[in-house]
């Protein structure tokens, strides 16, 4: 079987089982098989595809075609330009949390805090970002700490981050200049809709249960107790919950609250900051 043929049946089997993108998936898959990079695919075309790399490649095409994301397969995701691992225990990183890191970015950070940190794309992310900066990052789940150790010291950023077994932000103290979480966020009833390759994602992941908001009311709660003065809080929303979650950072007294769009223009992230003493006594 050569290269061409590979992609051509492997982009029909994926798209009759309804993948958008069936093209692309296909190529990169047979790349990932092949151990080349996905770019030189276009130009193997009368290439020969090995039987080894023909079992691999048809064994990853069966489980795309059955749903599982292509970052699962591969095991690693691409996030603000660097590679991080994946496994089933961690959240798969969605491009849109990269509008959390840009507006992060916005503002120099020296002490860092991240809850919920799952594959760590947050902390480590930003600590590679800020050279100078240290940080800690929480996760419930010891198998999710286990996978941003390994991102942590593939970035070279383990000497400068603490990642600590936690409920949210139990027993950690502060102060820090930026609190950042992307937690678990869809309402209970909105997983019976979720797409088939989120139900990859590990539960816990997904949703708080309820209504969907119970983790910003504990990361508010406890965020003037972590903040520096004039610190900043920065959450990925659902596109619905930008109001809902303003008012739940407003009733825990942080000031400065704001919406912000993503790429879609859709609400992505709710920022807030701790009041300066001095804000407050003017
Ligand atoms: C939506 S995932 C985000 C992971 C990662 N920060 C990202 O953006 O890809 C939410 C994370 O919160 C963690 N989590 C859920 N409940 C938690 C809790 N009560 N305390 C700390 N972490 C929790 C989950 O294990 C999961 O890793």
């Amino acid at each position: 079987m050569t290269v061409a043929e590979a992609l051509a049946a492997g982009r029909a089997r994926l798209a009759s089982a309804g993948i958008e993108g069936a093209a692309r998936d296909a190529r990169w898959l047979l790349a990932e098989a092949m151990g080349v990079a996905p770019e030189r695919i276009g130009v193997m075309g009368p290439d020969a595809v090995g039987p080894a790399a023909a079992a691999a490649y048809d064994a990853m095409i069966a489980r795309r075609a059955a749903r599982e994301p292509v970052a699962r397969i591969l095991g690693r995701r691409q996030f603000w330009g660097r590679d991080f691992r994946v496994t089933p225990e961690v959240l798969d990183p969605r491009p849109e949390t990269e509008c959390l890191i840009a507006a992060a970015l916005e503002e120099p950070a020296r002490r860092l805090l991240d809850l919920g940190t799952g594959s760590g794309i947050l902390a480590v992310t930003l600590l590679a970002e800020w050279p100078e900066a240290t940080g800690v990052a929480t996760d419930l789940s010891s198998a999710a700490l286990e996978v941003a150790r390994a991102n942590a010291e593939r970035h070279g950023v383990a000497g400068r981050l603490r990642l600590v077994q936690a409920d949210w932000a139990e027993g950690i103290e502060g102060p820090f200049d930026l609190v950042v979480s992307n937690p678990p966020y869809l309402a209970e009833a909105e997983l019976r809709d979720i797409a088939p390759e989120v139900r990859h994602d590990p539960g816990m992941a997904l949703s708080p249960g309820g209504d969907g908001l119970a983790a910003y009311r504990a990361i508010a709660a406890a965020a003037p107790r972590l903040l520096a003065p004039g610190g900043r809080l920065i959450v990925e929303i659902g596109a619905t919950q930008g109001r809902a979650v303003a008012g739940i950072f407003l009733a825990a007294g942080l000031d400065d609250v704001a919406v912000g769009p993503d790429l879609d223009v859709r609400d992505r992230v709710v920022s807030a900051r701790r009041f300066r003493e001095r804000q407050r006594l003017t």
